[in-house]
């Protein structure tokens, strides 16, 4: 990043990831010319302890207010998921920058909104499909690019959670607001398929549901020409239930197994018997607790925060995870949804 040119963040919503983008903010901005100069949350205590990290910072009550009347570079957007087409609209078309976290909206109409606003002013958007930027999966996707190992087989990816019981007003239990755990959590992995393989030519989705009707086990098996990729996405019963995230990838030469339980995360089973493990590490690498949620490091979140405000120094276009590939993994996930809702 070239030295000399401040940035003004604003953060809004402070709740889970928006601590975790307030973090990873602090930490960016030992090395780099940011710091937060605004934060909005409806929730005072929430409001206070996120703007706790800075100095002279100003509070908000709404994230419309915060676009309104603060005068910010960037926004992260880290409001529940019904919010946020309406706040990355507003805040595209005051010229703000626009890092917005999964899934960017819940409706094919925002989708269109999105990419229009986009179209019309020219602001840089970011989508917050954090995996793209773990150091496991980028891993996965260079030797698949590489062929290193040859050709890939298949792959099976979990991503398992307990119940989702720390959102405010309870919002991820509302299809409406949430997408529920196909828009929420299995996209993640859908999104990295497409990243890494493109779009399935064909998939058949699984699901079973709460007590209310709400999607929260996902079972989808896509297929990219003689690819088959199998990935779940699950909210558990139990809130007890320890998160994971998992793959094992199946090349002609090697099998890859990613575990985020265990340690060391990947393990490479050649065919001739050799086990190997890929140094992978973090560019910044801590564990921090208070955001209460399922996250394991705080790595890929500052690399993926890092990376968008390099591009906006250095206007360079997003690449690694742009609003229109946000998009096209929302498009494909609210298909599964309503194959699973019929
Ligand atoms: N990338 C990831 O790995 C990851 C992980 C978890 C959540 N997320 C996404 O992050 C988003 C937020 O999830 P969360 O877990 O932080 O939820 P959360 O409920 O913990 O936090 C949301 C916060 O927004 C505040 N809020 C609500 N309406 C507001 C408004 N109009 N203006 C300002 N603040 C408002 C709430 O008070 C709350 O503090 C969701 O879209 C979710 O899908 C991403």
């Amino acid at each position: 990043m070239k030295r000399g040119v401040a940035m003004k963040a604003g953060l809004i919503g402070c709740g889970g990831m928006g601590t975790v983008h307030n973090l990873s903010l602090k930490e960016l901005a030992r090395h780099y010319d940011i710091r937060v100069t605004a934060v909005a949350d409806c929730r005072d205590e929430f409001l206070n302890r996120a703007a706790g990290q800075w100095t002279g910072v100003r509070k908000f009550k709404s994230g419309k207010e915060l676009i309104e009347k603060s005068d910010v570079d960037i926004v992260h957007i880290c409001v529940p998921s019904y919010l946020h087409a309406d706040l990355a609209i507003r805040a595209m078309e005051k010229g703000i920058n626009v890092f917005v976290e999964k899934p960017v909206c819940l409706s094919r109409e925002d989708c269109q909104r999105l990419l229009d606003t986009e179209k019309k002013t020219g602001v840089k958007v970011m989508v917050g499909q954090v995996v793209r930027c773990f150091e496991e999966y980028k891993f996965l996707k260079e030797v698949y690019d590489h062929k290193t190992y040859g050709e890939l087989k298949s792959i099976i990816m979990h991503r398992l959670s307990g119940d989702v019981t720390w959102g405010w007003e309870d919002w991820f239990h509302d299809i409406s607001k949430s997408g529920s755990v196909i828009l929420d959590l299995h996209i993640h992995d859908t999104d990295f398929l497409r990243y890494m393989l493109g779009e399935p030519d064909k998939y058949q989705v699984h699901a079973t549901k709460f007590e209310n009707g709400l999607p929260n086990q996902v079972v989808t098996t896509y297929e990219f020409g003689n690819i088959f990729a199998v990935a779940e996405g699950t909210w558990d019963i139990s809130t007890k239930m320890p998160f994971e995230a998992y793959y094992r990838a199946s090349f002609e030469n090697a099998t890859i197994v990613f575990s985020s339980l265990y340690e060391p995360h990947v393990k490479v089973f050649h065919k001739d018997g050799a086990v190997t493990i890929p140094d992978l590490k973090p560019e910044y690498d801590a564990k921090d607790d208070s955001a209460g949620i399922n996250i394991t490091s705080l790595g890929a979140y500052y690399t993926e925060i890092k990376y968008f405000v390099e591009c906006l120094v250095n206007q360079k276009p997003i690449e690694a995870a742009p609003l229109s590939e946000g998009v096209k993994s929302v498009l494909l996930t609210l298909d599964e949804l309503s194959e699973v809702m019929k």
